[in-house]
């Protein structure tokens, strides 16, 4: 009880979660009810207090899409963003970047800039309201093509001083981030900054590391703990300082495994890895709850787990959110 008062005094900062991620049960019935649709078929069966069931990124994401379907309206977007930026501000979380899938909205009729103007909406009312610092990230479906996730940038364009970077997310498998290489090359032109998802346990792991880190030249790794079977990368990501927001509590949804261990030994190797909640409604677990995690599963001493936020204030992108909305 002292520890878990003590992380939740904390001041952190969250650099992957999906604000798709951030759907409740409440929520979904919320939105379902005002825009006169029926419940997705993983609510239906579920009441509204407890939460979802699946057991790995399959079925997790069989029920985490249908669900997006009550998302509709501008204002739909600004209530999910503000009901976690509310949850995150009682969780002294100070800085945040918010990932969003516009594709998973476009893709079934809702107009890009609906999606972008309510998230925007919520982070500049919490910001003002609650005094918490915030930025988006938009993240490309990489289980589409090529061809769409240029369409969805060229989209993004006209709002580029409202978005800090571009991500990947979904399924890994099949979809290495090679694929992705023109439009991540196009993004940086632009003056995103980029990410992309290494999920754990992934065939082909250290291939797709490789790519972010050489052939895409991204800024972050989200996940990306597999790169503790290679040495020499390992070595790599800290020469250049290219942190890793890793989400121990989804990888335990997801794996059998939270990889508690290998966020230690990466972090007493000097590589800058952080503790986030990835998808919390789904998962349960917001920021404390992760580090709660950390701190009983593993030997991890309170002077890391301090460093571990102070990792992710030092590679969060807060002072490039500066040079965007105050210059
Ligand atoms: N999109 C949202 N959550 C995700 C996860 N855990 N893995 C891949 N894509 C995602
Ligand atoms: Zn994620």
């Amino acid at each position: 009880e002292e520890l878990k008062s003590w992380i939740a005094g904390m001041p952190k900062a969250e650099l992957h979660v999906h604000l798709e991620g951030c759907l409740t049960p409440a929520l979904v019935h919320t939105f379902a009810e005002r825009n006169n649709l029926p419940l997705p078929a993983a609510l239906s069966s579920l009441d509204q207090t407890s939460g979802y069931s699946f057991h790995d990124l399959t079925t997790f994401l069989a029920v985490y899409y249908p669900n997006l379907a009550v998302l509709q309206t501008e204002h739909d977007f600004r209530d999910l963003a503000m009901d976690y930026l509310t949850r995150a501000h009682a969780q002294n979380i100070k800085h945040v970047e918010l990932f969003f899938d516009p594709q998973a909205h476009t893709s079934r009729g809702v107009p890009f800039p609906t999606v972008l103007r309510g998230y925007r909406l919520a982070l500049l009312t919490a910001q003002r309201t609650l005094g918490i610092s915030a930025s988006l990230i938009m993240c490309i479906l990489r289980d589409q093509s090529a061809e769409y996730a240029m369409a969805t940038l060229m989209e993004a364009l006209p709002f580029k001083d409202s978005i800090i970077g571009v991500g990947l997310d979904s399924d890994e498998r099949g979809n290495p981030p090679s694929k992705f290489a023109a439009v991540f090359q196009r993004a940086s032109k632009e003056g995103f900054l980029m990410t992309a998802h290494c999920d754990i346990d992934q065939p082909n792991s250290i291939d797709h590391i490789r790519q972010v880190v050489q052939e895409i030249q991204v800024d972050r790794i989200d996940h990306g703990t597999n790169v503790v079977e290679d040495d020499s990368l390992v070595e790599i990501l800290r020469h250049k300082g290219i942190g890793l927001t890793c989400c121990p509590v989804s990888n335990s949804v997801v794996t059998d495994d939270f990889k508690g261990k290998e966020i230690v030994d990466l972090l007493r190797r000097g590589v800058k890895v952080t503790v986030n909640s990835d998808d919390p409604a789904y998962f349960r677990a917001y920021a404390n709850e992760n580090m709660e995690k950390m701190a009983m599963g593993t030997d991890v001493t309170r002077k890391e787990l301090i460093q571990l936020q102070r990792n992710a204030f030092s590679i969060s992108w807060i002072s490039i959110w500066r040079k965007t909305h105050f210059l």
